[in-house]
């Protein structure tokens, strides 16, 4: 074995890493806009016009420690994709996701810049954000194709899904698009909402109540159909066995979020609040993607 070669088990080590360190980069950009530093470095890439680096207020120091992590989670991405080619047997499906991590980062890069030079524009932060849920996707699903260790090349057909119920499979799949509308209702309330990143930046001219009621509707979609995934799943022992457990954390996650959500609204946004409700979206993402995923596994005899 050459000096540079990884073993699958090594591999998956620099997924999980690279799926830990693009998680955290969410929750610290998200800080960056709740503590109101999203201007602290007023430049791009630049901190300031004649600065780097610069530390020389708080605001400027968080913004900056969260550009310095940005270094982190792009060493983790390049990482994984310099790895994935030397894996053997070949995973060209590792190959394919790892690259597709580099191109994420680097369109948030361009995007992170995009945010700065607009002011904080809240369509230009709508699309930072959303790009980061597409990028912890591909992560995810790099963890879990990581997970599938083989020892020859001989890649096997895929065999058919099990999950044969045409009726849980479909609602597997509105709870999953129902959890992206909530989302996407979510960067929308954020962006006609008081948290922008700084106290001078624009907002989306919309009523924050008429928005945050639509955003909960939507919640409340997504969670109704859950619950009745639930309930025929349970009568169904082979639906059960496949997508049981991760519908049950889906539900507890997303039941949890949605009670935060309430107590955020009507507590008048505190930043801690806000904060764990951001953290938390993205494990409801995480979740419905788990539960598509485990319904779509072909499963040993
Ligand atoms: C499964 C449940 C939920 C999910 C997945 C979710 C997701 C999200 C997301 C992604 C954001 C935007 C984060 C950002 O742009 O940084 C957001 C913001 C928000 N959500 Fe939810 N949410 C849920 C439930 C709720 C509920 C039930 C309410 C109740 C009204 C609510 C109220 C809010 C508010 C007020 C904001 C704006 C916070 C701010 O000012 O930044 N959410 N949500």
């Amino acid at each position: 074995m050459s000096k540079l070669a990884i073993t699958p088990k090594g591999f998956l080590r620099v997924a999980q890493t690279a799926f830990a360190s693009l998680y955290l980069i969410i929750i610290t950009g998200s800080l960056v806009r709740l503590t109101g530093s999203g201007l602290g470095c007023a430049d791009w890439p630049r901190c300031s016009e004649s600065k780097f680096v610069d530390v020389s207020s708080s605001h400027a120091a968080i913004e900056q420690l969260n550009r310095l992590f940005t270094g982190v989670v792009a060493v983790s991405v390049a990482l994984a994709v310099l790895l994935s080619v030397r894996l053997r047997p070949k995973r060209r499906d590792l190959v394919g996701m790892s690259a597709g991590l580099v191109v994420g980062v680097l369109a948030q890069v361009l995007l992170g810049g995009l945010v700065v030079l607009t002011g904080l524009n809240p369509f230009s932060n709508i699309a930072h954000f959303l790009v980061s849920i597409l990028l912890i996707s591909n992560a995810y699903m790099l963890l879990r194709h990581a997970e599938i260790f083989r020892t020859t090349d001989v890649v096997l057909p895929r065999r058919e899904p099990e999950l044969t119920n045409k009726r849980i499979s479909s609602l597997v799949r509105i709870v999953l698009a129902m959890t992206g509308i909530a989302i996407v209702a979510g960067t929308v309330v954020t962006g006609s909402g008081p948290h922008a990143g700084d106290e001078n930046a624009v907002r989306i001219n919309l009523a924050i109540n008429l928005v945050a009621k639509i955003h909960s509707i939507s919640v409340l979609i997504c969670l109704a159909t859950a619950g009745v995934l639930f309930l025929l799943a349970r009568k169904d022992p082979i639906s059960w066995r496949i997508v049981g457990h991760p519908l049950e954390r889906f539900l507890g996650v997303g039941l949890l979020q949605g009670l935060i959500g309430y107590v955020q609204y009507f507590s008048g946004l505190p930043v801690l609040l806000v904060a764990i409700h951001v953290a938390l979206s993205v494990a409801v993402w995480l979740g419905a993607l788990d539960m598509y995923w485990n319904s779509r596994l072909p499963r040993p005899a």
